[in-house]
């Protein structure tokens, strides 16, 4: 498969470029790549096709199957997730990040698979554009929460017994079904206050298959600002 590459076409673009053009810089020859899903990845993807183009033995583990897509037109090897006790490196994107390292993430819809891959990973890499770091976390965007279609009512009234509100996702007129065939939940807590009490909460209800805090996850945060990128670290 063939890929017509994208540039970045607009500052958003290229701070998110920067970012994923010094993610990249992390890989080394022979390792296992967890791949993120979303726009900033994209470049991420496009640059490690350079380096497979050039030669290096890279194996990557994408997290949907649009990721997987992108990455095959891009001629990059695809490995099973089972096929390997652990990844090297992954890179990924976030909808948000506190100064605490905590993310909000599955705005594209992937988070499930996102957060198994962000699991097994030795070294996890968050890359963004300098609009996704945010001093109070879940007023810009709300809380993705994938679940069983068959559990979608139980689930909505628990986010409401947990203080919150919450919508189906819907895409062009139909509700949104994830790579595994569930829904996903836009839930609005309003500020997060309490990340690891609301994510523990949520963990333990019934049909809620994964929601999208995620915790002592990332390792490094790299954030394109202008012409530059700022490496974060916890
Ligand atoms: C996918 O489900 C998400 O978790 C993405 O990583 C997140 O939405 C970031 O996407 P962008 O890079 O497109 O902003």
């Amino acid at each position: 498969m063939s890929n017509i590459e994208k540039k970045a076409s607009s500052p958003i673009e290229q701070e998110k470029e920067l970012a994923a053009i010094a993610a990249v810089s992390y890989i080394q020859d022979q390792q296992v790549i967890g791949l993120g899903s979303g726009s900033t990845v994209y470049y991420a993807i496009r640059e490690i096709g350079k380096l497979i183009q050039n030669g290096l033995q890279l194996k990557a583990i994408p997290t949907s199957k649009k990721t997987q897509a992108l990455a095959e037109s891009f001629n990059i090897p695809i490995i099973d997730s089972n096929s390997v006790d652990y990844i090297d490196v992954t890179i990924d994107g976030t909808d948000e990040f506190n100064e605490d390292f905590v993310l909000i993430k599955g705005g594209g819809g992937a988070l499930f698979r996102e957060k198994i891959v962000a699991s097994m990973t030795r070294k996890m890499i968050i890359i963004a554009d300098s609009g996704k770091q945010v001093i109070q976390l879940g007023l810009a965007f709300k809380l993705p929460i994938e679940v069983i279609p068959f559990a979608s009512n139980y689930v909505i009234t628990q986010i409401k017994r947990l203080g919150g509100t919450c919508s189906i996702r819907s895409k062009e007129g139909n509700t949104f079904t994830t790579d595994q065939g569930n829904w996903i939940l836009d839930a609005d807590f309003g500020h997060i206050n309490d990340p690891l009490s609301l994510s523990k909460s949520l963990n333990e209800v019934v049909g809620i298959v994964c929601h999208g805090l995620f915790i002592g996850l990332a390792d490094i945060i790299l954030v394109g600002e202008g012409d530059v990128t700022h490496t974060i670290l916890p």
